[in-house]
């Protein structure tokens, strides 16, 4: 099915500025669109004119004409337009319609005239290929939130629609899941000409899969092009603070220091074949090593905790761990393996339920302690910043957490300052945080947690939503945190800030830990990433593409460009 937009404009209610301005494009059938872009630029609400959300039920003014298959979207209603329009949202909680999985998965194709039988069998299929099956029993709010983001997208796949609009459906998954969605995807285009589009702030994504991408930036489409194209102009996405393939910023980095002038790679691949012909072999130092932890005793130690939730999900199976006091430590590992269920053991909310299972915080043992004493020690963020985001206003959230530890009025104003500050949140301090973009409401749950000033800080996946600039400065502002000594643990699926910003990794995988280590080690380790469900970043697989051996300190593109610069 074709999509055209015809001089397309769209304000929402009471908003001052349009989200999208003037948007004329045309997408034949079966194309495979990517569309990218920073936060506010119009990207979701894009894809919500697709099926007629927009301009049937979200209010605001459209201008122009959205035609699906040569109709206007204004002559259909949402329900016809959604057989042929599947689209899957941000956030999968929103999404989900029933107390089981399988009657999720079976909802959307229920509707659409099909035998039991058909509807079974799509939506089996779809269920095994987002990694779902064994799962059909469960209560869907009760899942991780990878496996969450797998059911919203299976109850989409089971419709069969013609065109597919997927807004960030990867954010929450492991680099494997991920990978199976692009596999899955690739072969719809292929074999059944659906059209897709598809949100996505990850390039190396973007780059395999699309026939195009569209830039966003401020309600309109800055840059249409092949990923070649697009991913060429290192200016434009710059500009926006879009996320570059690593191996293009390496190689821009080196044409910036005057040693590059041909075209630059997209792929490990490509810039192996373009460098080997050009570079020395052996070995370069990095100067930026980074500074060993301020002490090396445990702050936190965990021994044997098993968790198990009902009867059915053994979610910890005797897990031993230490984290240093000062140390960055990255918990990665595939969706389900049980990294929130350890977080949340750290932090007091759940406990063992072996009795022998122990987590001690600073010498307290968190099963005995009172939370309002833990919290002093050790606090979360959870994976969904709304879970935990109740106040109606930024500020009365932030000072919540403060007068629950009973912090004198004059302090916690200081301390509510600095939160801000630190934050970048005083433009929002009187605004209610449910109003707020997903990135905003972020770093207000997270200033909300760093304003107790916890000696550890337990961050459950913070950059899930958040476009390239956002999350960088999250990360940064952590990273601040740690070199003023507080004990860092997060949660993430995105492999490139493990490498940046860890100085050690924690791999999880079934319940169990499968093996801790600095990021040069662990990312050494094929036979643990298979396992695990994960991938090596293209900076390390470049470098043992060239053979080099100790990868201590390569943390980042500008790292690998550097060393690549000594050997030219
Ligand atoms: N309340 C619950 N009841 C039953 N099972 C649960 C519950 N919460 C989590 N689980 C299950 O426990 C396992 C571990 O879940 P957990 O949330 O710790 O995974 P995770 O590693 O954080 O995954 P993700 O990367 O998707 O966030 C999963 O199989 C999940 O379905
Ligand atoms: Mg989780």
């Amino acid at each position: 099915m074709s999509i055209e937009f015809h001089d397309v404009s769209f304000t929402y209610w009471q908003a001052e500025e349009p989200a999208l301005q003037h948007i004329t494009l045309e997408i034949p059938a079966g194309q495979f669109v990517a569309i990218t872009g920073p936060t506010g630029a119009g990207k979701s609400t894009f894809l919500q004119m697709l099926n007629g959300l927009i301009p049937h039920h979200i209010p605001g003014r459209m201008e122009g004409e959205v035609l699906v298959n040569g109709v206007s979207t204004r002559e259909l209603s949402v329900a016809q337009l959604s057989r042929q329009v599947g689209l899957v949202f941000e956030d999968p909680d929103s999404q989900i319609v029933s107390l089981t999985v399988e009657d999720d998965v079976a909802f959307g194709p229920s509707n659409l005239g099909w035998s039991a039988e058909e509807i079974r069998r799509h939506a089996r299929q779809a269920l095994e290929q987002t990694r779902l099956l064994g799962f059909e029993g469960r209560n869907p709010f009760t899942l991780s939130g990878g496996e969450k983001q797998s059911l919203a997208m299976a109850g989409i796949l089971a419709m069969r629609p013609q065109v597919l609009a997927l807004d960030e459906p990867t954010s929450m998954l492991d680099p494997i899941g991920r990978a199976r969605i692009v596999s899955i995807l690739k072969a719809l285009a292929a074999e059944t000409n659906t059209t897709i589009l598809v949100v996505e702030q990850n390039p190396e994504l973007i780059i395999e899969l699309a026939d195009r991408v569209l830039l966003f930036d401020g309600g309109r489409v800055i840059r249409d092009g092949t990923p070649q194209e697009v991913y060429s102009d290192v200016e434009a996405l710059q500009q926006v603070g879009a996320k570059l393939p690593p191996m293009v910023e390496t190689f821009w980095e080196l044409r910036r220091r005057g040693l590059w002038q041909e075209a630059l790679p997209f792929t490990v691949e490509q810039a192996v074949a373009a460098l080997k012909p050009r570079i020395r072999s052996g070995y370069a130092q990095n100067s930026n090593t980074l500074s060993p932890p301020s002490a090396d005793g445990a702050i936190v130690e965990v021994r044997e905790v098993e968790h198990r939730y009902g009867d059915e999900v053994q979610a910890l199976q005797s897990v031993s761990a230490r984290f240093r006091r000062g140390e960055t430590t990255a918990i990665v590992g595939q969706n389900g393996s049980g990294k929130s269920t350890l977080a949340f053991h750290l932090v007091g909310i759940l406990q063992p339920t072996n009795p022998q299972g122990r987590v001690i915080v600073d010498g307290l043992d968190v099963r005995t302690t009172p939370l309002r004493e833990l919290i002093r020690h050790i606090n979360y963020v959870f994976q969904n910043p709304d879970d935990q985001l109740f106040q109606e206003t930024a500020e009365l959230e932030i000072e919540y957490g403060l007068k629950q530890l009973g912090i004198p009025a004059d302090e916690r104003r200081r301390r509510l300052e600095w939160a801000l500050e630190l934050f970048g949140l005083h433009d929002y301090a009187h605004n209610a945080p449910k109003s707020l973009r997903r990135g905003l409401r972020t770093r207000i749950a997270v200033a909300s947690v760093v304003a107790m000033q916890p000696e550890v800080l337990v961050v459950d996946e913070p950059t899930t939503g958040l476009d390239r600039r956002e999350s960088l400065e999250i990360m940064q502002t952590l990273q601040g945190l740690a070199e003023s000594g507080t004990t860092i643990i997060f949660i993430t699926h995105e492999m490139d800030l493990v490498a940046q910003f860890a100085q050690r990794v924690l791999v999880m995988h079934a319940g169990k830990i499968l093996r801790q280590g600095a990021p040069t080690q662990i990312f050494a380790d094929l036979p643990v990433l298979q396992q695990a469900s994960l991938s090596q970043p293209d900076i390390y697989s470049l470098a043992a593409a060239l053979g080099w051996g100790d990868l201590s300190a390569l943390r980042t593109p500008a790292d690998l460009a550097e060393r690549i610069a000594q050997l030219m």
